[in-house]
């Protein structure tokens, strides 16, 4: 829970250039006031993130959306429409409002309405659109809860709102256009099924033929300090060696689970959305656990399996 008095206090700490941690439905974000050039600066400074890699802006009302993008082509408009508040960011051409530096230089810029009460009460009390990363250090695992935000960036944060864990667990969806077609940049809380749903079929950026991908993309991301493997093989066990196993189920499990130092399971009942709201605490715990290597099993890229792929991916490269 989050009181009146700490929801004023972060508020005009945002308006006066400073950062603060906030929940929303995917991950924790890093807030600053997006059309104040120094206190985003302050973003890439305290997460040591490049500053080649573009923040997402977030709007407290879907209606807000023409204030910082000069055009809204109409496939983004049914996604806004449908998806709206919630965990899809849409890439459009920004207005000259928006700082350059919140873009990485582009002239587009990423939106995003998100589907929390207290995410979006702090940016309407805050008066101004808010550049929001995830709250870790750059590369490593996105937090799901506020205990990991102070964990990693402890006190170059000087208010984090505690709101318990993100329901959603990976970042949100985002999306831009070429001409008729959405692409998708990056794979996350709406599924692809769900926008093909509504719009047709979709480009996935970096995958398929000839789609550009995401500035900013950048295939290592998401990573435990232990080196993380993906393989739907059993392994030989041995002697001197620590391994730590991340799996959906016990039931989908084709090993003995007796070689394992440490076992997560992402969801008892095989659920992918499940999976998804777990995937990253469960990293962090195999992450703290001492272990040699973690092996990662495929999940199915259906639905918000395309989302755990893409992020067990970017843990996995090195
Ligand atoms: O769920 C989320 O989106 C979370 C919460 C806090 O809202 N935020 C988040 O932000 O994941 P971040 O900075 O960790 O990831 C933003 C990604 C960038 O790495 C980039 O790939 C993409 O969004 N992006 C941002 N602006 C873009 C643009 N103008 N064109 C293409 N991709 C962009
Ligand atoms: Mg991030």
């Amino acid at each position: 829970m989050i009181t009146e008095e700490q929801f004023r206090e972060a508020a005009s700490l945002l308006r006066e250039g400073k950062l603060v941690a906030f929940p929303t439905e995917t991950v924790y974000g890093l807030a600053a006031n997006a059309l104040n050039s120094d206190a985003v600066a302050r973003i890439f400074e305290v997460k040591g993130r490049p500053s080649f890699d573009p923040l997402i802006v977030h709007i407290a009302n879907a209606a807000d959306l023409r204030k910082w993008v000069e055009e809204v082509p109409e496939s983004i408009q049914k996604i806004v429409d449908e998806f709206w508040p919630g965990p899809i960011s849409v890439v459009l051409p920004k207005t000259a409002t928006i700082p350059d530096i919140v873009t990485s230089g582009s002239p587009t810029v990423a939106i995003r309405c998100p589907d929390h009460i207290a995410a979006r009460r702090l940016i309407d009390l805050a008066g101004v659109p808010i550049a929001a990363p995830s709250a870790n250090r750059f590369g490593c695992i996105s937090p799901t809860t506020a205990q990991h935000v102070r964990e990693q960036l402890g006190d170059a944060v000087p208010s984090v709102l505690d709101d318990g864990p993100c329901k959603v667990g990976v970042e949100s969806t985002v999306v831009g256009y070429d001409g008729n077609r959405v692409i998708i940049y990056r794979p996350g809380g709406i599924t692809r099924e769900a926008i093909e749903g509504l719009v047709g079929k979709t480009f996935l950026a970096g995958t398929d033929d000839q789609s550009p991908s995401s500035p900013g993309q950048l295939t290592k991301h998401y990573a435990p300090r232990t080196p993380l493997v993906i393989s739907a093989d059993p392994i030989s066990p041995s002697h001197d060696e620590r391994i730590g196993l991340l799996t959906l189920s016990e039931e989908s499990e084709i090993d003995s689970l007796s070689p394992y130092s440490k076992v997560e399971f992402l969801s008892p009942e095989g659920s992918l959305t499940e999976a998804a709201a777990n995937l990253f605490a469960a990293m962090r715990r195999l992450d703290a656990a001492e272990l040699d290597r973690i092996i990662a099993r495929p999940v199915p890229e259906t639905n918000l399996g395309l989302a755990i792929m893409d992020r067990l991916r970017r843990a996995s490269a090195r």
